[in-house]
């Protein structure tokens, strides 16, 4: 069994490493595309080394650019890395322009196409990434969904009879990588008091970072907020703070260059709560059981919100409130799965051919 990743974003390594595990461990062939849609060390080197993932078989370096010219991009080279390799299937992860890419070029050559993390929507049309997964489940043979209200929108969508259940692979890493950095102290930026009361904070998506206005009132939220808050910048929001002569580093906000993953599960296991508008970040903040406050109108991963460990912040103003908020109650419930999702990935991937 031959089995061709195609990975490019940060969010995406993190998926890969237990899948890459599970394939090493398993003894079959596994070959790994890097698109090179994430290039800077702190954003893709570093994922490599510190989750063990094997280093990338074919890397694409197609770099940044428009949606179009960046898929485009993408999409024109993998044709002959498919061609070459003739897996049995081609596994693209989640919902970035890595994904719809790697969706394309498989179904294009007929090359059987599972889909990993199928089944979430945001049913907001204005992002890139509902596009990205919708076009890339509809092109699926293979929809391994993480959670039951996944499964509901692809049998919603007609998508029923490929899909399956695995769980959700981030957190069979999250989980380990939680174990293994229990009590370490995380590298947070000077004049920021790891032992104290802090909160943790990234803004990277596009409707955040994008008009000056918005990007002004969240930076203006953050920096007026009781607590210090430690921002780890992703390029788009320093280039996009830079391009509007905004500043970072004022009021509580402390700012540093995004973190390896071990350190960011530790930065964010001690702090007081998590504000964010990442998918992956809200979920792990429940993992670790930190309360998280979203800032976007609506999140894929209900069960957060549903349970009260996530809340969306929908109204800039009610920040200080909300960062600020009783715990919830504690729950025992795993709507993300018991850790042991690659697992039944690879199973699912040998027992079912397209
Ligand atoms: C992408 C995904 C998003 C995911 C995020 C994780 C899409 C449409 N979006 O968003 O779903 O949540 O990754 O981080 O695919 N840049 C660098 N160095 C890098 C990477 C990016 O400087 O290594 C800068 C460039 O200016 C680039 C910008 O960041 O134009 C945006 O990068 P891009 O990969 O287009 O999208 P993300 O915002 O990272």
């Amino acid at each position: 069994m031959r089995i061709l990743s195609i990975v490019g974003a940060r969010p995406q390594f993190v998926k890969l490493a237990p899948i890459a595990a599970e394939m090493t461990a398993a003894g079959h062939d596994h070959i790994i595309v890097h698109t090179g849609q994430h290039y800077d060390a702190n954003m893709s080197d570093v994922f490599f080394a510190d989750l063990r993932i094997p280093a990338p078989d074919v890397h694409l370096g197609v770099g940044s650019g428009s949606h179009g010219v960046q898929t485009g991009t993408m999409l024109a080279a993998l044709d002959g890395v498919i061609a070459e390799h003739r897996p049995d299937w081609v596994l693209v992860y989640g919902d970035t322009n890595s994904t719809v890419a790697g969706a394309l070029a498989a179904v294009k050559l007929h090359v059987p196409l599972a889909h990993l993390e199928a089944g979430l929507r945001s049913f907001n049309r204005r992002m890139p990434e509902e596009h990205n997964r919708v076009l890339t489940d509809h092109a699926a043979d293979l929809c391994l969904a993480p959670t039951e209200v996944a499964m509901t929108h692809l049998a919603h969508e007609g998508l029923a009879d490929r899909s399956v259940l695995v769980g959700d692979v981030m957190t069979d890493v999250c989980l380990r990588v939680a174990r293994a950095t229990a009590g370490l102290r995380p590298p947070l930026p000077a004049g920021v008091d790891a032992e104290g009361a802090y909160l943790v904070s990234t803004i990277h998506r596009a409707e955040n970072t994008d008009d000056p206005r918005r990007l002004d009132a969240i930076i203006s939220g953050l920096a007026g907020l009781p607590l210090p808050v430690v921002i780890m910048a992703h390029p788009r929001l320093v280039a996009r703070v830079g391009e509007f002569g905004l500043t970072l580093d004022t009021g509580s906000l402390h700012s540093t260059t995004p973190m390896s993953y071990p350190d960011m599960i530790a930065s964010i296991a001690g702090a007081a709560g998590v504000v964010t508008d990442s998918g992956g970040l809200q979920k792990e903040a429940f993992l670790v059981r930190t309360p998280c406050t979203t800032v976007r109108t609506e999140t894929e991963w209900t069960e957060t919100v549903d349970l009260g460990w996530n809340v969306l912040a929908t109204d800039l103003s009610a920040l200080p409130a909300l960062v600020t908020r009783s715990r919830p109650a504690e729950t025992a419930a795993a709507p993300y799965g018991d850790g042991h999702a690659a697992t039944r990935v690879v199973e699912v991937l040998l027992g079912r051919p397209a």
